[in-house]
């Protein structure tokens, strides 16, 4: 028996559009064991089928190395909403890669799983975090990926889980497909200040920067809630981002207190939003054998 422990993840992290991304400390365990049949268990019955996004990817990596792949029962045990930005897919993809390499004894690279994950995936800014933690950077560079992880330091999430999905494939269909030389420019400068300001620890800096031309104009508009939480954080001057492409939000500081107070606020005048404080998880999903 082998098990994955995958963490949740929030991606782009306010401007980093499909290439930033944050692990965070709420894990599903993915179980594996070789059986007579492919089986999964564990998940919604609509789910359990043979199209399975573990079960896929497990075959997936099997085929990127080139094996045959032996047959498994896949367990599922996860409370990660799905189609909340929280990296539930991206869950489900680590854990086939991470299945297949240790039950087929592949000895993929830290590189091959990042590189098959994405194939999957389509882009990094999920994948990443969820196999090697932290706070992760990816650059496509010459048909390579390139990533850097910056550390987890002091920081805290508050996510707002609304009571209903956004689809990311419809959360894509909403964005511009070209943008203005100034809003480029923009873009690139407020994500560099981004990295300066999560590395040395400075939320009010963070905050000002955690300000987005790519995809959050579009996407506010098919999340109810996005507003009253945006004014929130605004008020208590805390960075703010939509997890993923929503629905999900996420408020970052160092202050417990402060995201608490802010938990309590929510918590009081809307039940349709689930809220969880979470710390930033500094590594990514492990393999526990036996
Ligand atoms: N970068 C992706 C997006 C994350 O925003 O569409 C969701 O998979």
């Amino acid at each position: 028996m082998i098990t994955v422990l995958a963490p949740a993840t929030s991606a782009n992290c306010s401007i980093g559009f499909d290439c930033l991304g944050l692990a965070l400390d709420w894990k599903s365990k993915i179980y594996f064991e070789q059986a007579d049949e492919h089986l999964i268990t564990g998940c919604p019955a609509q789910y359990c089928t043979q199209d399975n996004l573990v079960l896929s990817s497990y075959l997936k990596t099997c085929e990127y190395a080139k094996v045959d792949p032996k047959k498994v029962h896949i367990h599922i045990d996860s409370d990660i909403p799905f189609a909340r930005g929280l990296g539930s897919s991206s869950q489900c993809i680590v854990a086939g890669v991470l299945g297949a390499d240790a039950l087929m004894n592949l000895h993929l690279s830290d590189e091959q799983k990042l590189e098959v994950a994405c194939q999957i995936e389509g882009h990094p800014d999920n994948v990443a975090p969820a196999l090697f933690g932290g706070l992760i950077v990816c650059a496509n560079h010459h048909d390579h990926l390139i990533k850097v992880k910056f550390p987890a330091g002091g920081w805290k999430a508050l996510v707002v889980i609304p009571n209903y999905e956004v689809s990311t494939q419809e959360a894509r269909k909403v964005l511009p497909t070209t943008l203005e030389r100034n809003e480029v420019v923009q873009q690139v400068s407020h994500a560099m200040l981004f990295e300066y300001a999560w590395v040395h620890e400075q939320e009010e800096l963070l905050k000002e920067v955690c300000h987005d031309f790519i995809h959050e104009p579009y996407r506010a508009k098919l999340i109810a809630d996005y507003q009253k939480i945006r004014d929130l954080a605004d008020q208590y001057g805390v960075p703010f981002w939509i997890s993923g492409s929503g629905s999900t939000m996420a408020l970052i500081s160092q202050d417990l207190t402060k995201l608490n107070t802010i938990q309590a606020i929510i918590e009081s005048f809307n039940s349709r939003l689930d809220c969880r404080v979470l710390n930033v998880c500094n590594t990514g999903a492990e393999v526990i054998y036996g």
